[in-house]
């Protein structure tokens, strides 16, 4: 696995104007659970520093689609290419090779270790003494502190341990972990789905900060409202197919509902006139 140096800032990444290939783009993919066809032949492409919203019903993929592209899932088939070069990943570790980050909803964060600690967990900055690898504490609250206050979150204490902090905090915290890594793409399954207004806020303004340095981001929401401040594009999709992608420009609300369950009452419909 790669090991960044610290938690340097990214490289600057082109622009969606200036690349010649999307950050990600699937196409065709297909996977099956037993007798759930969970995907039935998807595309989604993002761009280098966009922030594309996927939603859709339960159950519509939308979860099982991020995963595959997060290396959890094996498609059936398909294909996935990241700055126009095919790649397969075979595993999480593969994914994060390709520096694609996601962040789940049960966040996979350390309860019984501290703010600095969960930044690190997996790649903690050492030090040699004596020929002995030790944990580089001081550099790792520094480095911590820093790179928290460059996503301007702000955790008053961190040496105060995870699950001291509330829902909104360490979901800020899971986001800046995945951050850390500096990621192409960050996929990010429900973020706001548990969390106050104020905490909502504070995610909404981390996801901003991070597409304007060129990370691209998968949002998966059922709140629609949210989209509506952080989204270049909306995907939405229905029983494991992609049925509709808007520009957030050219959508509302109304329309977005409409999209979600229009499918299904026009498909209940068809089944009521078919007999
Ligand atoms: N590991 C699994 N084993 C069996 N079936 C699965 C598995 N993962 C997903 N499915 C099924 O695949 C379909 C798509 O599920 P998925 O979790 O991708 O939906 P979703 O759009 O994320 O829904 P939600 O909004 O409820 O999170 C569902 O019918 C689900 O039951
Ligand atoms: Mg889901």
């Amino acid at each position: 696995m790669q090991q960044p140096e610290g938690v340097a800032p990214a490289a600057p990444i082109p622009t969606a104007t200036s690349a010649a290939a999307p950050r990600i783009e699937v196409t065709g993919i297909k996977k099956r659970f037993g007798s759930i066809e969970a995907l039935r032949g998807v595309d989604l492409a993002v761009w280098p520093g966009e922030v594309v919203g996927l939603v859709g019903d339960n159950a519509a993929g939308k979860s099982t689609l991020t995963k595959i592209i997060s290396g959890a899932y094996v498609p059936d088939a398909g294909q996935i290419a990241v700055d126009g070069v095919p790649v397969t990943f075979a595993d999480p570790a593969d994914a994060r090779d390709a520096r694609i980050e996601m962040v789940y909803q049960d966040l996979s964060l350390c309860d019984t270790i501290d703010v600095a600690g969960n930044l690190f967990l997996g790649r903690e900055p050492t030090r040699r003494v004596l020929g002995w690898r030790l944990l580089d504490k001081r550099r790792m609250a520094a480095e911590a502190k820093q790179h928290l206050d460059a996503l301007d979150i702000h955790i008053p204490n961190l040496g105060a341990l995870v699950a001291q902090l509330s829902g909104g905090q360490r979901q800020t915290i899971a986001i800046g972990r995945a951050a850390a890594f500096d990621p192409k793409l960050l996929i990010m399954d429900e973020p706001t789905s548990a969390l106050a207004v104020a905490e909502v806020d504070a995610v909404l303004r981390l996801i901003k900060r991070l597409a304007a340095g060129g990370v691209s981001i998968i949002l998966i929401t059922h709140r629609l409202q949210d989209l509506f401040r952080v989204c270049d594009r909306i995907a939405v999709m229905y029983e494991g197919l992609k049925v509709a992608e808007r520009r957030i420009d050219e959508t509302d609300l109304e329309d977005l509902v409409g999209l979600i369950v229009g499918e299904k009452a026009r498909k209940l419909r068809g089944a009521t006139d078919g007999g």
